[in-house]
Parts: C-alpha cells; structure tokens; sequence
C-alpha cells in the first residue's frame, strides 16, 4: 500500500491514523514516545525539495518505532550528475528499503516512484500536487482542539494555487465533515475556483489556516510593496477578529514572516496552534509508517 494522495485512505484507514496518532501523541506527552514495533525495517527519505518540518518529522517518527532511516543527501547525490528520478529510485529500491517517503518539485513524482518499488511509497510533497501527511496532521490537530472536526468551518487563505497542503486538506477535511472555504490573492488562485476574499473567508470560521506564499513556484513576482500582501491578504488582528470568537489559527510552516501572518498571532499560544501541528506531525507520520510498512 503507497500514501500518495488522500484518495488513497478508505474512511476505516484515515480513522484509524488518527486514533493511532493521537496515541502517539499522548504517549509522548507522558514520556515514553515510542515503541520497537518497526525494529528492523529501514525508511529511506529522498528529499530533492527543502524541508525541516516533514523531513525531520518521518525521521523521528521512524526511530521512535524503532526503525532505522537513511536520508539521501541529494546536494551531494548522483541527482547532482543529472541521474534521473526513476534512475536515482530503482537504485534505492535494490537496496530493499521497507518504506520511501519522498518530497519533489514535480506533480506526480511520487506516483513514478510508487511504480518502480516495491515497498511502500509515502508522497511527502509532490510539486504543487498533494502533502496527504500534512493534511493527516491538520486533521488530528483539530480535531484534538475542538474534539471533533464534522461541522466545523475551515477557512484556508493565501497562495492556494501552489499549495498542495491545501489542495490534501480539500479534500481531506470534507470527508470529515468540515466545510472548507478556499480564497486567496486572484493571482495565487486556482483558475478553476470561484473568486472570494479572504474576509468572506474568514467570517465566522472556526479555523483560519493560513498558507505561505511560494515564491519559489512563482513565475513572476508578485509585486506587492514591503507590508503589503499582509494587509491586503494576511491575517492581522483585524481580519482575525471577523472569525468565530474561538478561531484558532493554523499554518503548515514555515512562515514568512511579516508577509502572510502578523507576527502576534503566529506566536500567541491563545490562538495558534502551528507549535501543536508540528507535534501532531511526528504522531501521524508515526502512524502513516506503521499502517504502510505493517500492512507490506
Ligand atoms: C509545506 C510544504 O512543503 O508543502 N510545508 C510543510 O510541509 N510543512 C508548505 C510550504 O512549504 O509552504
């Protein structure tokens, strides 16, 4: 079984790594984090994109299971020689790991990949695509705030034409029972969504989830003058008070600071929980490993 995108979770699997995440999460919380039930197996994590949440995360939620993890120091790899992917992905495969979690720039990368191996593919990012294990934690992380995610509004604002974060939680969070308002700058929305503002977006809602602009997938620059884009499309004091009475805000990082989230609230342990997302991040991918790698 391959983690490519939410689609591949039935309802019975998405329940059972969040219950089983939330178990690792309190587990972690009183001390004893881990357990040996991977003891032996091998993940291999092949990043050919930035990353410290997600990349140290699998890594940590492997050894508390007890697995071992070899990273890929792609800077230094034959990825550098111009060794294609499939190339680069049946010489890890002959290694025989028992999962490969991997992040790419290209949309797809890990369908590719879950194609040539044999073992269980974890698509950790994919271009502009999915980041289903970021929207696994989004998921539990709500729903250990409030106790439930069903009925509950999630607005998801800013860059959402190049976030595959929001592209898995749209369609994560609907099965769960939530409704999802997408808006963002008309130049970082998907053509195909209707336009809306980020203040009808934020009315009411019970989770304001804010997402950084991707400069790096941009093709031209915004344009937008220092300070700018934060108040014309951020979430300040201001905006944030449209919401319900008890929004919490949310970000998967990392955060450009000053550009998509005022600073008080990105660092106001009243009203977000960016700190506790990271957190839950090591207790799902926990589960993700242990669903795969058990059920291989
Ligand atoms: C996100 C990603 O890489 O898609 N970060 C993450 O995994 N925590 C979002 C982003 O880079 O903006």
């Amino acid at each position: 079984m391959d983690l490519l995108s939410i689609d591949s979770l039935s309802d019975d699997q998405i329940e059972t790594i969040l219950d089983e995440g939330e178990r690792w999460f309190e587990a972690a919380r009183s001390g004893s984090p881990g357990d040996e039930g991977l003891r032996g197996k091998l993940v291999f994590n092949l990043f050919n994109e930035n990353s410290t949440r997600t990349l140290m995360s699998f890594a940590t939620a492997a050894r508390r299971l007890g697995a071992g993890v070899v990273t890929l120091p792609v800077e230094r790899s034959s990825v550098k020689k111009g060794e294609t992917l499939e190339d680069t992905v049946r010489t890890l495969g002959a290694m025989r790991p028992d999962a490969l979690v991997i992040r790419h720039a290209e949309n797809g990368a890990a369908h590719i990949v879950a194609e040539i191996v044999s073992c269980p593919v974890i698509n950790a990012g994919d271009g502009t695509n999915e980041h289903p294990t970021q929207a696994l934690l989004d998921a539990l992380t709500i729903r250990s705030h409030f106790g439930r995610i069903e009925g509950l509004t999630v607005a998801i604002c800013g860059d959402i034409r190049h976030s595959r974060v929001a592209h898995s939680n749209a369609k994560l969070l609907p099965r769960l029972g939530a409704t999802v308002r997408l808006a963002g700058p008309p130049d970082l929305m998907p053509e195909d969504l209707p336009q809306s503002s980020i203040d009808e977006a934020v009315e009411g809602a019970d989770v304001v989830m804010m997402l950084r602009v991707q400069r790096e997938r941009l093709e031209r620059e915004l344009g937008d003058a220092p300070g700018e884009y934060l108040q014309r499309y951020g979430l300040t004091a201001k905006r944030l008070a449209r919401a319900a009475s008890h929004a919490m805000v949310m970000h998967p990082g990392p955060i450009n600071r000053g550009i998509e989230i005022e600073d008080a609230i990105a660092d106001d342990p009243q009203r977000s929980l960016i700190m506790r997302q990271v957190e839950y991040g090591v207790a799902v991918r926990m589960a993700c490993l242990d669903l795969l790698i058990s059920s291989s």
